[in-house]
């Protein structure tokens, strides 16, 4: 029986049937059950003034009549407009405590309520563990609390966290809110005008089990809509350290987009306030943002919005409060075009994804319900793609393609475009990396080309940028070691960089300008693999007359790696001079394995060479007439020591030059009263054994070039069984020791007996080189190691000032010791 109250039973509607049957007009019985747990007050409005009385047979009352369970209240007004006098209060208690609850609909009983303005409270007490939903149909709307819905049916959610009373929210007919759901007490009230004729509450009553939460308002949207939602107890503040959550149901074809209008931040004492978004769709499938974050738009299908409370500051608490509008919407793809990939031959793997986190995109692949931020297109195969976006340009493709020689016979002298296929060029899609993976075998060199546009590497603190709509990034790798080649990007000199190890080239690209710009990258990049060379890299640079170029070592930020070998070949033009000038004083080295050299050598047969060691002051500048070398060795550095290294070559009329030469006294004196170690020069002689014999292929043999391309297309090298690249100058250190200053005898005498280059890819024993000594064997792979001393002829530029007045050096005047003239070809005795 006291279940009937809050279900419609049978028995209990009959019950009434009988009392209203026995009411005149104009009078009014309300009966109550014993135990129904209902209870009803009839009040009188704030504006009565003595005008319309309430008669129970006899008597006249004014005030507040309540009828308690098990009474029986029988009354007449006399007037005929009692709503403009009187409401009714109708309160019901639940007791889900000590019984299961009542499920079901929630009825408005009593009946025979006469038409005044009524509210119906029910109070649904329930253990702290439990979750109660309400239910509603028609679905709600929320609206701000003390405002008025059109039809003046205001239903108002409400829940206990132990003694306090918390405000869910104020709701019309006519919304999206289907459900709320709240931990432990519900109490729902129903406001109807006098003249409703609603039947029922459109609530029904459900238990769940613990939502873990203050409540759950969920919203439903089946089409194009809108809702604004609010945080329990707005427009005051979120209890302390509560957490709330809207669920939002839409089919997957719909998006919503998410708006928060009004919001305050709580004074925090531990924890943050923030929001997390359960996206089912999406990866990562939660998202956690703070109030002030953009929220997110275009999310497909259904998700759920969490509000995290924190605990707060006693003294300056705050309200976590929260205003916001959800907007649903049909997806706004007003291209609705199919876009065709054809991956087939295009050995490319493509990552097509939503970049921003706030600004969803969605990428559908083959069918418009197959939708992603995030998809991977693999090659093989022909997609079918469209974009749900409102603006593409948040979408971006990364794609990665592979090459790779594993067989050196076939992929020798072959050549691949590194050119974005076409097929990505005509998306409106923004590729932000294409990365090529190329991979070869040991005995394969990589070489990339870019004659047309020619690469300029970024140089940002000598101001040479890359600020144009795309940059490659280079990197280096091989089984042990990775490293980066830097950043280069059209248009500048270098026009070949071979490189022994594998190499990946990430072209990224930097906003629409790619667009335009994409063309011109097409036919730009070639690359081919060639017989391996022993340098680790070999970068060639043709600049054009009257450029200023800055050369950089590779793995600037980490200083070149241990035992690295680079060499810069830069072309000069007829008639000009290229004035090499160093950017760092010295090396800022010390070696713990081996040395580090560099050496400068233009490409004739009677060139002079500069040789600078790692403890040698480098000059500051240098003249080359002709095309040159700049050959760059490093030892195993010190720890946290780095060689990097960076060059400026310019160009100038050769008749410009002359002014330098013989401005030299000052710097030089400088150097020796510092004692500084500098640089040498030495100088080949023309030798008749080198002639005769097959020519050794060593760092400073100049016919190392005439050498090679007999060679070409035999992959028989391996660096670990060839050191050619790095020995060379230990010999002349060895030989021409006993001139070098005092103070560095003793390292110089050590140097002898070692094998200089024992760093990790020597795999044979230390062993003295040989010494003016020419090897007889006609195998080139053995006589590499052999080197030609006894041809050779070498010009010192010591810090002695009296060899400055023969004319072979030039200073420039800042106090380092500069270059020689090499047209004046005579050596310094
Ligand atoms: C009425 O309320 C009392 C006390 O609150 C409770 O024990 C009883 O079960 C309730 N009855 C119904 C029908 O809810
Ligand atoms: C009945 O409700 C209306 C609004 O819903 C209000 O204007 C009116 O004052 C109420 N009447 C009484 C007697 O409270
Ligand atoms: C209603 O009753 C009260 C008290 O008896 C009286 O003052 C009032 O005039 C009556 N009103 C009407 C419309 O009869
Ligand atoms: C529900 O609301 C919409 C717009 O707010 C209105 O057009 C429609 O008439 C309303 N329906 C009812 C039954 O109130
Ligand atoms: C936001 O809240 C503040 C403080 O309650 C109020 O002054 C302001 O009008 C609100 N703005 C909106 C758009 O509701
Ligand atoms: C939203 O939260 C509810 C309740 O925690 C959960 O049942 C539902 O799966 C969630 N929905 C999504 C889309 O995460
Ligand atoms: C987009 O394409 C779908 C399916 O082909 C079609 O139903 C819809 O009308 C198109 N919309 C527009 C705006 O062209
Ligand atoms: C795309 O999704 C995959 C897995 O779902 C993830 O590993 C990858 O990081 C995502 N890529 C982007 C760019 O979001
Ligand atoms: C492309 O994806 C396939 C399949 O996952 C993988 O085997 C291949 O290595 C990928 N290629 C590249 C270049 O990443
Ligand atoms: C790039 O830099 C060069 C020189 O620094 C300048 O002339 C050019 O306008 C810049 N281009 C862009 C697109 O900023
Ligand atoms: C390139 O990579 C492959 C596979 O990782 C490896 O076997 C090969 O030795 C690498 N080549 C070089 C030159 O390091
Ligand atoms: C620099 O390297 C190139 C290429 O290996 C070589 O031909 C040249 O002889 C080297 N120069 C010096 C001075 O070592």
């Amino acid at each position: 029986m006291a279940a009937a109250w809050w279900v419609s039973l049978p028995l209990a509607r009959l019950l009434f049937a009988a009392v209203l049957a026995l009411l005149r007009a104009g009078a009014f019985e309300i009966s109550l059950p014993l135990g129904g747990n209902i209870t009803v007050k009839i009040k009188p409005g704030f504006s009565f003034l003595n005008t319309c009385a309430l008669h129970e047979g006899k008597k006249t009352y004014f005030f507040e009549q309540i009828i308690n369970p098990g009474q029986k209240f029988q009354f007449t007004f006399n007037c005929s407009t009692p709503e403009k006098y009187w409401s009714i209060l109708v309160e019901k208690n639940i007791d889900c405590l000590s019984g299961p609850c009542p499920f079901g609909d929630v009825q408005l009983q009593p009946p025979g309520l006469p038409n005044l303005n009524r509210t119906f409270i029910w109070e649904a007490k329930a253990n702290r563990r439990v979750g109660l939903e309400l239910k509603f149909f028609p679905w709600l709307r929320q609206i701000l609390p003390g405002d008025t819905c059109p039809d003046q049916i205001i239903y108002n959610i409400g829940s206990r966290l132990g003694k306090d009373r918390v405000h869910i929210g104020t709701f019309c007919r006519n919304g999206s809110v289907s459900r709320v759901k709240a931990q432990g007490d519900a109490i729902l009230s129903l406001q109807l005008p006098w003249d409703s004729k609603l039947a029922t509450s459109g609530v029904k009553l459900e238990s769940r089990s613990s939502i873990q939460r203050l409540c759950i308002i969920e919203s439903t949207f089946k089409g194009k809509s809108s809702a604004t939602l609010m945080s329990a107890n707005y427009p005051l503040g979120l209890p302390e350290d509560e957490l709330m959550t809207w669920q939002f149901v839409l089919p997957s074809s719909l998006r919503a987009d998410i708006n928060f209008i009004n919001y305050t931040k709580p004074n925090c004492e531990r924890k943050y306030e923030r929001v997390e978004y359960s996206l089912p769709n999406y990866s990562p499938d939660a998202r956690v943002l703070s109030l002030d974050d953009v929220q997110p738009v275009n999310i497909p299908g259904s998700f759920n919005l969490s509000l995290y409370g924190c605990d707060q500051d006693d003294m300056k608490p705050g309200f976590l409060r929260l205003l916001f509008k959800v907007i649903v919407n049909y997806p706004k793809n007003e291209e609705n075009v199919t876009y065709k990939i054809d991956l087939i031959h295009e050995k490319t793997n493509l990552t097509v994804y939503s970049k921003s986190s706030m600004n969803e995109c969605l990428i559908c692949v083959h069918s418009s319900r197959n939708c992603r931020p995030n998809v991977t297109l693999e090659y093989g195969r022909t997609y079918f793609v469209t974009f749900l976006c409102q603006n593409l340009e948040n979408i971006r493709i990364i794609a990665e393609q592979s090459i790779v020689c594993w067989n050196a016979r076939t992929c020798e002298n072959l050549f691949f475009q590194l050119a974005v296929p076409s097929v990505l060029l005509q998306l409106p899609i923004l590729i932000e990396t294409f990365t090529w993976k190329i991979q070869a075998l040991e005995a394969v060199n990589i070489e990339i080309r870019s004659s047309t546009l020619k690469l300029k590497q970024h140089i940002p603190n000598r101001d040479q940028r890359c600020n144009g709509s795309y940059s490659y990034i280079i990197n280096g790798s091989s089984p042990g070691r990775s490293w980066s080649l830097g950043y280069f990007c059209p248009v500048g000199d270098i026009e070949k960089i071979q490189i022994k190890d594998n190499v990946t080239i990430t072209l990224k690209t930097f906003g629409k300008r790619w667009f335009n710009e994409s063309n011109a990258q097409k036919g730009d990049l070639k690359l081919f693999f060639k017989p391996v060379l022993q340098e680790d890299c070999i970068f060639t640079l043709s600049p054009d007359r009257k450029t200023k170029v800055y050369v950089q070592t590779p793995n600037w930020l980490e200083g070149l790696l241990p035992f690295m070998s680079v060499y810069w070949n830069i072309s000069v033009l007829p008639k000009q001079v290229a004035r090499l000038t160093f950017l760092n004083e010295r090396m800022g080295i010390t070696c713990e394995k081996s040395r580090a050299f560099i050496y400068i050598k233009e490409q004739s047969a009677k060139a002079l060479e500069t040789v600078c060691r790692d403890d040698n002051v480098l000059p500051r500048t240098l003249n080359l007439r002709q095309h040159f070398w700049i050959n760059i060795t490093n030892c195993k550095p010190s720890a946290k020591q780095q060689l990097s290294l960076q060059f400026l070559v310019t160009f100038q009329k050769n008749s410009d030059l002359t002014v330098i030469i013989g401005v030299v006294a000052g710097g030089m004196a400088v150097l020796a009263i510092t004692g500084l170690l500098i640089c040498y020069v030495k100088k080949k002689r023309k030798s008749k054994r080198k002639e005769s014999h097959n020519p050794v292929v060593g760092v400073y043999n100049t016919n190392v070039n005439t050498l090679l391309p007999g060679r070409q297309g035999i992959f028989k090298k391996e660096r670990k069984k060839n050191d050619s690249h790095v020995y060379a100058v230990i010999e002349d250190v060895m030989v021409y020791g006993h001139l070098l200053d005092n103070s560095t005898r003793p390292e110089m005498a050590e140097v002898g007996v070692y094998r200089p280059f024992s760093g990790p890819v020597s795999t044979t024993p230390p062993s003295p080189p040989p010494i003016r000594k020419i090897s007889k064997s006609s195998d080139l792979q053995e006589s590499s190691n052999m080197l030609v001393t006894d041809s050779e002829d070498y010009t010192f530029a010591r810090h002695v000032p009296e060899n400055i007045h023969n004319g072979d050096l030039n200073v420039n005047g800042n106090g380092h010791v500069g270059s020689r003239n090499n047209e004046q070809g005579n050596s310094v005795d």
